[in-house]
């Protein structure tokens, strides 16, 4: 289809003033572009209005945030009493403890809590707690795993056949040109549910670790389940070498009532938050062991690791997110759980019946559709082919065009607002996909 049906007007009006003072025309490199991206006008419950006009089914939820959808009632309350009251002080607002709270008396293993701005800067200052209480700087993180844009959590976030090494020592892979050397260094580079490198690559670094960054499913490696064994490893290594275990759930918090690790049996020491905990508004924050969270602790004196922010536990953020949480509940997830598993079943369905080249993963809320017929069991299996990768971005192409947002090689995410029929809707439309580009799905399984 011609770009003119895929982007109006007035996204392309609006792209060509911002070409005059962003770089590349857009403020976030994740923004998805064909080339033109398309310009939001309003956001309502599941779907995305354009300033063309056009409705979208929103799967991307600004990456995952939007767990309500968009301009939730209880949270647009709340941010509106909120907001007469006044947006940011020096001193802490009440709304702090009550969102501290709910996080401490829900998510296993976190009782105390710290709030920052971001899910980068929750990650940055987990490494950080990591270090100021093993007085150890290296770390293990995953390869193609995304964690925000610290830099030690960047390494070999973007991996390639390429650069990324053998398969038993991955290499430490710079993510920016000038990435520092000593950034590389400082960082052991890990293969998803390799339970033998985990065994052999954490021993090898035992005493220089300070934590191991773990996403219990990392989206951008994949959205692939862990296997209870490489959890298991995890953990063993970590605990009898005195290294931290960090959960990164600043996308994953989203799979369950307590979150992501006690679902898969990660018994984490610090665990990261932010996206769903903010009700839309920025949001970060690390919590962990009552020991380790000592780290922050200013009462007697400068702490091990000092931490402010400006806009940290801004009561807007604050309120906001207890909004959304307290309209997370048990029915809740259950409701996403059932819509989660029609989905996948029925793009499993749409897949197996016509024998295309194709997997689905995730799990809860979440989904990723992959160019392959195996479901990949790390990064480099997931990693697709470039025929494959022009066939996912027709995929995501096809979905806008029809009326869906369908985020390209990041996990797809539903909400609460909706229905078994937006389900079906998105089902019908990715079999309409299949039907529609059979060659190019003929093209991907004869290269293989
Ligand atoms: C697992 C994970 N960690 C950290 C981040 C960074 O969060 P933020 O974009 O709020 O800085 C993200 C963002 O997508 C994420 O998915």
């Amino acid at each position: 289809m011609a770009e003119a049906a895929r982007v109006g007007q007035k996204s392309k009006n609006s792209f060509a003033r911002a070409r005059l003072v962003f770089p590349d025309g857009t403020s976030r490199v994740t923004v998805d572009r064909d080339p033109v991206p398309f310009y939001v006008e309003r956001g309502m419950g599941s779907y995305l209005f354009d300033v063309d006009g056009r409705r979208f089914l929103d799967l991307g939820g600004n990456f995952t945030t939007l767990i309500h959808g968009h301009a939730f009632a209880p949270v647009v309350e709340a941010l509106t009493r909120q907001l007469q009251r006044g947006s940011c002080f020096a001193n802490p607002t009440e709304s702090e403890i009550e969102l501290a709270a709910l996080l401490c008396g829900r998510i296993p293993r976190v009782d105390r809590v710290r709030f920052v701005n971001s899910g980068t800067e929750a990650v940055l200052f987990a490494i950080k707690a990591a270090r100021a209480f093993t007085g150890r700087s290296k770390i293990a993180k995953l390869e193609g795993a995304y964690h925000g844009a610290c830099d030690w959590a960047e390494v070999s976030l973007a991996a390639t056949p390429e650069n990324w090494g053998d398969p038993t020592a991955p290499l430490s892979t710079p993510y920016y040109r000038g990435m520092p050397t000593s950034v590389l260094n400082e960082v052991v580079v890990l293969r998803f549910n390799d339970v033998e490198g985990v065994h052999r690559l954490l021993s090898l670094d035992a005493h220089r670790l300070a934590a191991v960054l773990l996403d219990p499913m990392p989206s951008r490696g994949g959205l692939i389940a862990p296997k209870p064994e490489f959890i298991a490893a995890v953990q063993e290594i970590a605990g009898k070498n005195g290294i931290l275990v960090i959960a990164d759930e600043v996308l994953n918090l989203r799979q369950g009532f307590r979150g992501a690790s006690a679902r898969y049996g990660l018994v984490p020491d610090l665990l990261t938050m932010g996206k769903i905990i903010g009700g839309g508004l920025p949001i970060g924050a690390v919590g962990g062991r009552e020991d380790v969270m000592k780290v922050f602790d200013a009462s007697a004196g400068p702490p091990l690791l000092p931490q402010g922010g400006t806009f940290s536990a801004n009561p807007l953020s604050m309120t906001a997110g207890l909004a959304a949480m307290r309209h997370l509940d048990h029915a809740a997830f259950a409701h996403l759980e059932t819509l989660g598993n029609i989905l996948r079943d029925g793009i499993g369905r749409a897949i197996s019946t016509r024998h295309v080249p194709l997997c689905v993963t995730g799990a809860a809320s979440l989904f990723r559709i992959h160019p392959m017929t195996h479901i990949p069991s790390d990064y480099r299996e997931a990693y697709p082919a470039p025929g494959a990768a022009a066939l996912m971005k027709q995929l995501s192409r096809f979905f806008a065009e029809n009326g869906i947002i369908l985020p390209h090689a990041a996990a797809a995410s539903i909400s609460t607002p909706m229905t078994r029929s937006d389900a079906e809707f998105i089902i019908d439309v990715f079999a309409g996909f299949l039907d529609s580009h059979q060659e190019m799905l003929d093209a991907i399984e004869a290269s293989r």
